[in-house]
């Protein structure tokens, strides 16, 4: 059985931005996320208050948020990775957080400067604030099938991390396939085994990256075990500076299509959106690597 609505959680501003060499202008960003809204997307996550030496590209935070807080019915979710991200988001008025684990102690230390245990432990005084301040909190996990330098990673590995999270107070888990080498057979395997181990669906979205042209196949995949939030890029744009293998998440465009096939209600306007990556792969300087985009958009 499959859901009759998803709910897509768009990621294009944050992570397909936080990965391009050029420097976006401020206001072009702020001029996508108003486009991305305006083509029906509720839930954009807008940029990161992380460390600007980290994250060069998303180093105008302070700038952008304004920009943009003020659109009528849209969720913008922000990353921060520990208090005084928390404390920079507050002040502009963010009510959607997410922080950023990672199922590998390899990649935590990449991309936190922590250990697995010492980055749940930055987390928690972030979450325990945001909650009593009733913001919505989400919590990624990177590294939940494969790592670049730790290869496959075991489940319970992931399913460690998840139930920290949870127990910590976050709202919901996005499971992320950082570097794009997922299959829908792991896919299944992993959410099987959290549910045993009382990880409920409900609470988990997916987070693809289309590496291995695989992401549509892993979501159906997620899909089926009754997954209702699916992480997104517009226009296929991203990956992560910090896991040199990754490439763009699964492009919202494709995601649309395939939902629209099968009758699943997304409330995105496919056209609109379309354009969308069309002007933004025009800033960018190059053509989107969506096949919706390109078969819609006759590139
Ligand atoms: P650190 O160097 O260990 O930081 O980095 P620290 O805690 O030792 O602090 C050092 C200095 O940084 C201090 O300043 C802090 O105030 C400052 P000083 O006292 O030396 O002048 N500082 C900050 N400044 C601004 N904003 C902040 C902040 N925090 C500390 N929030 C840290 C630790 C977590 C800060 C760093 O590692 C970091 O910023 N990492 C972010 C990496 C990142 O954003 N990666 C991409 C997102 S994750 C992703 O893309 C995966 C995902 O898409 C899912 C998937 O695909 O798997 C989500
Ligand atoms: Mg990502």
């Amino acid at each position: 059985d499959l859901p009759a609505r998803v709910r897509i959680y768009e990621v294009g501003a944050r992570d397909g931005l936080q990965n391009e060499k050029a420097t976006v202008p401020t206001e072009v960003k702020a001029e996508f996320i108003r486009r991305l809204a305006d083509a029906g997307l509720t839930t954009i996550e807008a940029t990161s208050f992380v460390h600007p030496k980290w994250v060069p590209q998303l180093a105008d935070a302070e700038q952008l948020f304004p920009l943009v807080s003020d659109l009528p019915g849209v969720h913008l979710p922000v990353l921060v990775p520990n208090e005084r991200g928390l404390d920079r988001a507050l002040t502009l008025g963010a009510r959607h957080i997410a922080v950023f684990a990672s199922a590998t102690e390899s990649f935590a230390k990449a991309n936190l400067n922590r250990t697995v245990d010492e980055s749940l432990a930055m987390f928690e005084p972030v979450v325990e604030k945001a909650r009593a301040d009733r913001l919505h909190v989400r919590a990624y996990i990177s590294m939940c099938f494969g790592d670049p330098w730790e290869g496959a990673v075991p489940v319970h590995q992931v399913v460690r991390v998840c139930k920290a999270l949870l127990d910590m107070g976050c709202d919901e888990l996005s499971l992320g396939d950082t570097i794009g080498v997922a299959t829908p057979g792991h896919v299944q395997s992993l959410l099987a085994e959290l549910n045993e181990e009382g990880v409920p669906t409900s609470a988990l979205g997916v987070h693809f990256h289309d590496t291995y042209g695989q992401a549509l196949a892993n979501t159906l995949a997620a899909l089926q075990h009754g997954v209702t939030t699916v992480d997104a890029s517009a226009g296929g744009l991203g990956g992560c500076p910090y896991a040199k293998s990754a490439t763009g998440n699964l492009a919202t465009e494709d995601l649309v299509w395939m939902l629209q096939g099968l009758g699943i209600d997304t409330g995105v306007d496919l056209g609109r959106l379309t354009a969308t990556s069309v002007w933004m792969a025009g800033q960018l300087g190059r053509p989107s690597p969506s096949r919706t985009v390109k078969a819609l958009s006759h590139q």
